[in-house]
This record gives C-alpha cells, structure tokens and sequence, in this order.
C-alpha cells in the first residue's frame, strides 16, 4: 500500500498523458506496476519512487510507466466474425463504393502487440475472394513502445498462437523456432508500425476507407472517447468504414457515423 497522494499523483499523470482511467477503487491495481518500476530504476520503496517521479520525469521514466500501465490484452481474430466480415464483405463493399480507388488504406489504432494488423492480412488472404495484398497500406499503431517492439518481431509464443488462431492459418502463415512461431516476414512487411498516442496527437484527415478501434476505448471516460472518435472520423474517407470492439458502441457519441450490419458483423459507417 502507498500513500493516497502517490496513488493520486501517478493516476492523474497516466490520465493526462494516455486518458487511462485508475479510479480510487482500482488504485490498488497500481502496487504492481510500482514494484516493477522500483526494479527497474533500482530503487528502495515506494516512497522513493515517488521522491524521484515527482522532481522529473525522463523521457525513459515517463515510457517505462506508460508501458506499464497500458493493458495489451489481444489475440489472433479476436471475436473471429469482425475478420469475416472485412476480408468478405466489406472488401466488396469497398470496390462498390470506390470504384476508382487502386488501393485501399486500413489502419489498426490500437494495434498492441500486432496480432490485430496481422489478423487483417491473414483475413485477407485466406477469407477474401483472391484479394491482392499490394493493394493494401496497413498502417498500426499503439502508446505501447514495449508493445510494438513485439509487434514489430512478429515473434509468439506458443499460448498466444493458440489464442484464436485456427490450426490450418497457424501452419499456413507461422514457422516454429524452438519454443517459438515467428510469423512469415513477407506479411509483417507489409505493415508500417508507429508510435502513436490516440488522445494526445494529431491523426490524418479524410485518409482511411477501414479503421479499426477495437478494446481500447473501454479505458477512456465519455469525454475523452467523444474527442478520439471525432478524430477517428475525421480521419475516415467518407463512405469509410470503422470497427470497434464487441460491446463496444458510440451511445453518447455524436458523430456523422451510422450503424452497419456487415454479414455476420457489425462496424460503422461514415456518411457521406
Ligand atoms: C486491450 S489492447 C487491444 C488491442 C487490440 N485492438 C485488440 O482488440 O485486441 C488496448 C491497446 O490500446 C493501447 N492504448 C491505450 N491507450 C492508448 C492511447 N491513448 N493511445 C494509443 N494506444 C493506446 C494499449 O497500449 C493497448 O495495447
């Protein structure tokens, strides 16, 4: 246990700085993340963690924390259906309300440790209709720096390749490297990584036809989810199409999006 003004000073910094809520009753969800921290920095307590953060923050203390106190809960096709649905529909959807676009931009906002992006693709080129991956800009991101190191090795260990991945996608796409699967380098080439911070940087405009913002939201209170997703909108091409996470919906979010089935799916429209 810490004293309520350390709780207090290092929830308000991860609040201002990534939007993530640590309300009083889950300040207790905090002792780990400080004991990971007093190793890291080589430190006695707590109380000198707090000594050291509270006269100034490094550009290294600031991403270890934010590192730490990022939930990078994902799996393969997570929820499965949504993967369907783009690779399926919504790339005919695509051609229909595009006809003269040559290739298509897709961005996966939160992306974690990257198995949302490559999902993407594999969807692509296993559930689509003999889809042309030159065609496809993937661009993710996440706040994560940690996260997207993994992301970015494209390397899994055999618990998160048996998460959500069918068997024969596992064979197709993953070479076995002692304990590890190493995913096929032609397809993680495909997808330019970025550090990005939804609540705080800018995104680009009218530039999307698929977002995906999946199971990041769900960490942010209603102002800071009303200002992410205008942003989202913005970035949208008109006709545009966004997914977010099951359970997930824009209630109390005021934005020219429309709901849309998509065979076995849900996402969301930008009109226009
Ligand atoms: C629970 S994971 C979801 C990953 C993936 N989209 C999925 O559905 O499986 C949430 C991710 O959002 C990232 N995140 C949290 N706040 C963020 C912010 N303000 N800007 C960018 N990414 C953020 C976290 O680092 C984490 O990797």
């Amino acid at each position: 246990m810490a004293e309520p003004e350390v709780y207090k000073f290092f929830s308000e910094y991860v609040y201002k700085h990534t939007g993530i809520l640590y309300k009083e009753q889950d300040y207790y969800r905090l002792d780990a993340r400080f004991n990971t921290l007093i190793k890291e920095f080589d430190l006695k307590d707590v109380s000198e963690l707090y000594h050291l953060y509270i006269q100034k923050i490094t550009p290294e203390m600031h991403t270890t924390l934010i590192d730490l106190c990022t939930n990078n809960e994902t799996y393969f096709m997570r929820d499965l259906k949504p993967f369907k649905a783009f690779a399926k529909e919504g790339m005919s959807y695509l051609k229909e309300k595009f006809p003269n676009d040559l290739s298509y931009n897709f961005w996966s906002a939160a992306c974690s440790t990257g198995q949302e992006p490559l999902s993407l693709l594999m969807a692509l080129d296993s559930f689509g209709d003999n889809f042309n991956l030159d065609k496809v800009r993937l661009e993710a991101s996440d706040i994560s720096s940690e996260a997207l190191k993994k992301a970015q090795s494209g390397v899994y260990t055999g618990l998160e390749v048996q998460r959500g991945l069918p068997a024969n996608l596992l064979i197709k796409y993953f070479t076995q490297e002692e304990e590890s699967w190493k995913i096929d380098p032609s397809l993680l080439k495909r997808i330019s990584f970025k550090s990005l911070n939804l609540l705080t940087d800018n995104f680009p405009l009218t530039q999307y036809h698929i977002i995906f913002i999946r199971n990041v939201l769900i960490y942010q209170d209603m102002d800071n989810k009303r200002k992410i997703l205008a942003k989202v909108c913005d970035a949208l091409k008109p006709g545009g199409l966004m997914f977010m996470g099951a359970g997930e919906s824009l209630i109390g979010v005021d934005i020219p999006m429309t709901q849309k089935e998509l065979g076995k799916a849900f996402c969301y429209v930008k009109e226009g």
